[in-house]
């Protein structure tokens, strides 16, 4: 059997929770960030509303936008 791939461009394509308490998906962070132009976690968390709950999803906030900036250079 051959284990899934798990490149950038697969992974980024699907969709899954980010912020549990506020229900706001991968996409509508990357959306957000690449749409707005948003470069820190709390300019994320005002556009979308994500990470305004238990905070615990920063991280994985902040890593997207890791990901973005990387991206672009
Ligand atoms: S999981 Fe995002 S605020 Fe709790």
């Amino acid at each position: 059997m051959t284990p899934p791939a798990f490149d950038s461009a697969e992974s980024s394509s699907r969709d899954h929770m980010v912020c549990h308490c506020l229900r706001v998906s991968a996409s509508q962070i990357q959306a957000a960030i690449e749409g707005e132009a948003l470069g820190s976690v709390p300019e994320v968390c005002r556009a979308t509303g994500a990470g305004t709950g238990c905070m615990s999803c920063r991280v994985r906030i902040a890593r997207f936008l890791q990901a973005s900036s990387s991206a672009i250079g």
